[in-house]
């Protein structure tokens, strides 16, 4: 049996986004929980500027997440994770997730890593990696990130408490707390390649 490949996306997986988006919809409707609206072009964007991380099981589309820079690069997330509901339970999220930060730590080095969720799985995976949790005073003042939580169904409670509150949990990595870090894993040759070329 082949093995579930989760690798860093490019164009060529572009085929793969509306059935990413349409699995995201209907988790997060099922879960009655809210969550930041994508379209098509921003997940094609990501993948082609290498931000992106997908999980294909023979041309199936297994699991899929993406990490984003924030106020001029100092933060950055990783966000967007999905597991297809055939393939849950057996560890896809934990490599994808070990990718993500992995290539987040390999491309902003200095930057903060943070998360903001409501998922348990997603909170068990970050304190693994060494996140803790933080207010949102502590997470990025970057508007654009902000934008993102508009398309949720519980926006209002943000938009009330002045952004000091909400369902999610905000959770950090700081590397500065980490100096003797050991990445969960090591990017192939080939994805280091690519991602020197990209000054983004
Ligand atoms: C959450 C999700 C990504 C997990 O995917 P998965 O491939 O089944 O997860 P894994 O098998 O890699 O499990 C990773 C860890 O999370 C834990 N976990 C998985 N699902 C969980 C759940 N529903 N509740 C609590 N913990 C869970 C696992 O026990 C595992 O921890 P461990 O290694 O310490 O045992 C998947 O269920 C999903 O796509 N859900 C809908 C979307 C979603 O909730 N995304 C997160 C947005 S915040």
């Amino acid at each position: 049996m082949e093995e579930i490949e989760v690798m860093v996306a490019d164009a060529s997986h572009e085929k793969y986004i509306d059935t990413i988006l349409a699995t995201m919809a209907t988790s997060a409707k099922d879960r009655g929980t809210g969550i930041a609206k994508r379209s098509h072009e921003y997940v094609a964007t990501k993948m082609k500027e290498g931000k992106a991380v997908i999980a294909l099981y023979d041309n199936e589309f297994v699991g899929f997440s993406y990490i984003e820079t924030w106020g001029n690069k100092t933060y950055v997330t990783t966000s967007g994770l999905i597991v297809n509901p055939k393939y849950r339970g057996r560890g896809v999220a934990k490599r994808i997730k070990n990718v993500t930060f992995t290539l987040a730590r390999v491309r902003w080095p200095h930057a903060k890593i943070f998360s903001l969720t409501s998922g348990s799985a997603v909170m068990k995976m970050n304190t693994q990696l060494g996140y803790l949790p933080v207010v949102f005073a502590d997470l990025t003042d970057d508007e654009s990130f902000w934008r993102g939580c508009r398309g949720c169904i519980n926006h209002d409670i943000l938009a009330r408490t002045k952004r000091q509150f909400c369902i999610c949990t905000g959770m950090m990595y700081n590397p500065e707390d980490h100096p003797d870090e050991i990445l969960p894993i090591q990017l192939p040759k080939e994805t280091l390649e690519r991602i020197k070329n990209l000054n983004n």
